[in-house]
């Protein structure tokens, strides 16, 4: 009780009494003071000790609990959640203040672009494009150009149920939405689901653009900490007990920054959590087709048998990032809202897109095309590995993900992140700070390396760079310690 004693309290002040109470207890749980799961006073012995009305102390409480900090436990009390209050992100729908997550990477035309994600131009099919969008408007003619079912172009729908047998899924065209982009169903599934202050938890560190998505819609967030092969799954529990989540979103292969890929035993065990605490997982399958090691990839979605999970998969990082092209599979207890969403959000998909594609998958390019690209993914990510192995050995600390489009590299924690970028953008090379995927700290050593949009020419010269601007850092640190 003594840290509550001393707390002062102004009656005239404009903020209201329970917020100046709520606020001060925010700052013990944020200092520490009051630690995880600490018994806050009963209400009556607070108010008496603070000469206050009880109904300010339940109103303080109620401010905190609506902040993530705290929970109530029925006939109990209330506790200081088991969460570090910097892990939990916050509504901020007004908010003025930037998180490190909605950073932006600088660009500059002529910089070497290893924060880029997108695809090289050049890997684009335009002529095979050509010949099936010439095919469609020979055959449509004007019906290319009216309005498109909200739900999608039924043909390509009953492609793609086809397309995706190849990762062990099996599903039907009604259960099939056409999205603008894995982005769109993010959003999508934001607006038909989320309300403001609902829950969701996500990856540490995890891809910006849902983060930014989920708090467009005012939601809660937690961050569950990966492992090596996926999510922490006994820091999950912890926190499903605790709270509702609407949704959980994950990458199961080739996570967005890290690389990583979920094991067998993980992907059975947050499927076992979702039906045991009843709640959605979003999938957001950007890029399982990369695989530089043969493997069968099975998504979460592959192994959903109680409809728990909301599979996404995007087109951009495999086909063409323009094109906005994506679909989702839906458990039919959300298909209307998430219909009705994409109703008011675009009416629908580009009509003459999707049979241009649909046209283009049933003419047989499709398969050839991925597999060109994997090959091409593939010998830059073997080129990258042999120069780190070769310029940067014993000085960045990795896992090789063996798939994807980026490396997730370590530095040593006494080298500056935010100084290592700046000499590397004044080398004209861009690179993604750890920072940028999480806004809680732990990745501020971390950086994502991406080949996706670079040559084997440019690496050489990057991976050079970045060799030479750790050289003039671990002259100029006194303090410098090798990562082994
Ligand atoms: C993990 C992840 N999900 C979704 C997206 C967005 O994809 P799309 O272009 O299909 O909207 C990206 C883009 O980089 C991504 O990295």
């Amino acid at each position: 009780m003594s840290y509550f004693v001393s707390i002062q309290m102004d009656k005239n002040s404009k903020t209201p009494m329970y917020q100046q109470l709520g606020d001060h207890l925010y700052e013990l749980i944020e200092k520490n003071i009051l630690k995880p799961n600490t018994k806050l006073p009963p209400i009556r012995s607070l108010a008496t000790n603070l000469k206050i009305n009880p109904s300010t102390v339940v109103n303080a409480y109620k401010y905190l609990e609506n902040k993530g900090v705290v929970y109530s436990q029925m006939g109990s009390g209330t506790y200081v959640a088991p969460i570090p209050v910097e892990c939990l992100q916050m509504p901020s729908i007004h908010s003025s203040n930037q998180s490190p997550i909605s950073m932006t990477i600088p660009m500059t035309t002529s910089a070497l672009n290893f924060a880029s994600m997108s695809p090289s131009t050049d890997l684009f099919p335009v002529a095979d494009f050509k010949q099936a969008l010439n095919e469609v408007l020979d055959r449509d003619k004007g019906d290319a150009f009216s309005y498109q079912d909200t739900q999608g172009y039924f043909p390509l729908r009953k492609t793609i149920c086809r397309l995706i047998q190849k990762s062990n899924i099996s599903t039907s065209p009604e259960k099939i939405q056409i999205i603008s982009g894995a982005q769109q169903g993010i959003d999508l599934i934001s607006k038909a689901l989320l309300r403001y202050g609902d829950m969701v938890f996500i990856e540490k560190p995890t891809y910006n653009g849902a983060v930014a998505a989920f708090q467009s819609r005012g939601a809660k967030m937690i961050e569950i900490p990966l492992e090596k092969d996926g999510m922490d799954m006994d820091t999950l529990e912890i926190y499903l007990k605790l709270y509702h989540p609407k949704f959980i979103y994950m990458m199961t292969y080739y996570q967005n920054p890290t690389g990583i890929s979920y094991s067998p035993e993980k992907k059975r065990k947050l499927l076992d959590l979702a039906e045991q605490y009843d709640v959605y997982i979003i999938e957001d399958d950007y890029l399982s087709d990369m695989f530089f090691i043969h493997q069968p990839t099975i998504p979460l979605k592959a192994l959903d048998h109680k409809n728990r999970v909301i599979y996404i998969k995007s087109f951009s990082k495999n086909f063409m990032p323009g094109l906005r092209l994506g679909f989702m599979i839906l458990p039919k207890t959300l298909f209307q809202q998430v219909l009705a969403a994409k109703q008011t959000t675009d009416i629908a998909t580009s009509g003459l897109l999707q049979r241009t594609f649909e046209r283009y998958i049933s003419l047989h390019l499709w398969e050839e095309h991925v597999e060109k690209v994997r090959k091409v993914y593939q010998f830059r990510y073997e080129y990258l590995l042999e120069k780190i192995e070769k310029k940067l050995k014993n000085r960045v600390l990795y896992t090789p993900p063996n798939g994807g489009l980026s490396l997730w590299l370590q530095l040593p924690k006494n080298i500056s992140m935010e100084i290592f970028c700046d000499l590397l953008l004044q080398k004209q090379i861009i690179i993604a700070p750890g920072s940028l995927f999480s806004f809680s700290p732990g990745h501020e050593s971390y950086f994502r390396l991406s080949f996706a949009d670079v040559t084997t020419e440019e690496i050489d010269y990057g991976i050079g760079i970045i060799k030479e601007t750790l050289d003039i850092l671990e002259q100029s640190s006194p303090f410098y310690t090798s990562l082994l």
